[in-house]
């Protein structure tokens, strides 16, 4: 048995193994057919001819699973996706954070308070898949029945998605529906405003003289396909979901399309990455900043020993300060080597700062200079930045500080309500679209 980075304490293990017996029952949530596709696609990608968004909550929430939660979340990425593949000319490929992304890694197994003047400590939260945010000993011990609850509410997540793909989002062709809003608000230069403007209208006149051209391609427009994935880090859940399928080689995880492995969970010997080398999916792999290049080499060859293309998305973290040091090794290491990867940028993760009052936050800014340098230095050495992966929601939260809509510091408190980590919120998210489309575009 490899080591595993991040062991779940569970306590009773024959519970483990009745909730994974039951998982193991339980119809697939994806097919390998869709998988394949998605294979292609970025395949595809890779060779520059398409565009990947990822995005979607750091931790899904079991109670996020209504229909204004999954709508709105759809919503701002299938619109995101529209901005992108208009400034860039390419088809996106949309993938969300979603129907499965209830398992989070932690920096420490435990969890300190004081709890009437005396330190306690108790598991760490692990996110929904395994235990409950309430600070007590009920709700932070892992509880086995919660791998059977999350891939009760990925299945219900996912229908709901594939109703809404299936009958086609009918505000999406309409940016005038969109909430623009952010557009009128003081921060924006007069430069910026316009140009937001105008780019908005030309989209929105691009979707009228398509739906004009008849109704085959409004359908081929709205019916829109989109793809899940999560960090494979609960391999309890993952093996249990991973099947063979008639017809077809080699072993599936079938709980999502496009499964990743974590910064904490990706040491060459770990347990993760000898499960993810067995599977035929298309694997995420998100480096951070202290990646050595040799080892992203390593790495590379244990998951894709075959070079095959649409395998590797490798999805780099580093943080906006971190970038211009650390990437070009990576970039050219891989590039010289011969090796398909698809690169992705995270700004995210690179970029969590604590506030003044100790909650986690994320500046605007800085995700957006994580971007500019790195489509910058993919450029310069003469490689393609094929998608990008965002924390966001659909919702009014305020998490983030900064953009347009001029989110502050002290606005903090208004909305927050991440679990985990700070996420764009609606107009940022969208902002941020903007932003990256004429950058792309040009
Ligand atoms: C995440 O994507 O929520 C996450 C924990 O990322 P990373 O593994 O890059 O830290
Ligand atoms: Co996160």
């Amino acid at each position: 048995m490899r080591p595993d980075a991040q062991p779940i304490p569970y306590p009773q293990a024959e519970a483990v193994a009745s909730a994974t017996a039951r998982l193991a029952q339980f119809p697939p949530l994806v097919t390998s057919w869709e998988i394949e596709r998605l294979k292609t696609l970025i395949a595809e990608a890779q060779e520059g001819r398409r565009f990947l968004l990822q995005g979607g909550d750091c931790a899904e929430r079991l109670d996020d699973c209504s229909a204004e939660s999954v709508t709105s979340r759809l919503k701002i990425l299938l619109q995101m996706a529209l901005v992108l593949a208009y400034g860039i000319r390419r088809p996106v490929i949309r993938v969300g954070r979603f129907a499965g992304q209830y398992a989070k890694p932690r920096s420490h197994p435990f969890e300190t308070r004081l709890v009437d003047g005396a330190p306690r400590s108790l598991p760490s939260y692990f996110g929904d898949m395994i235990n409950r945010p309430a600070f007590t000993p009920e709700a932070r011990r892992p509880d086995p029945g919660r791998l059977v609850e999350a891939y009760q509410h990925a299945a219900m997540t996912l229908n709901f998605v594939r109703s809404l793909c299936d009958a086609g989002f009918a505000d999406l062709h309409h940016p005038e529906y969109w909430n623009l809003s952010f557009f009128a608000h003081a921060s924006l230069s007069e430069e910026v405003r316009r140009q937001y403007e105008a780019m908005s209208r030309e989209l929105a006149s691009s979707l009228r003289f398509m739906e004009a051209l008849g109704e085959r391609s409004v359908d081929d427009l709205s019916r829109t396909t989109f793809y899940t994935s999560h960090e494979g880090l609960v391999l309890e859940y993952e093996t249990a979901l991973t099947r063979q399928v008639p017809r077809r080689e080699g072993w599936y995880n079938l709980s999502t399309h496009l499964p990743w492995i974590g910064e904490r969970t990706r040491q060459l010997d770990g347990a993760h990455v000898e499960y993810f080398r067995g599977i035929a999916n298309p694997v995420g792999l998100k480096i951070g900043a202290g990646t050595d290049p040799i080892d992203l080499l390593r790495l590379v060859d244990r998951l894709n020993p075959i070079n095959a293309p649409g395998k590797l998305v490798v999805i780099t973290r580093m943080g906006a300060d971190n970038v211009n040091a650390t990437l070009p090794g990576l970039v050219e290491i891989v590039r010289s080597a011969g090796k398909r990867v698809l690169w992705v940028c995270d700004p995210m993760h690179g970029n969590t700062a604590p506030a003044p009052d100790g909650r986690k936050t994320r500046s605007f800014n800085a995700i957006l200079e994580e971007l500019d340098r790195t489509i910058d230095i993919h450029r310069r050495l003469g490689s393609w930045l094929g998608g990008v992966h965002f924390e966001l929601t659909g919702d009014d939260v305020t998490e983030c500080i900064g953009g347009a809509s001029g989110v502050t510091e002290a606005d903090l408190n208004n909305n927050y309500a991440t679990l985990c980590d700070p996420r764009l919120n609606y107009q940022q998210a969208l902002e941020m679209a903007f932003l990256l489309s004429r950058k792309l575009g040009n």
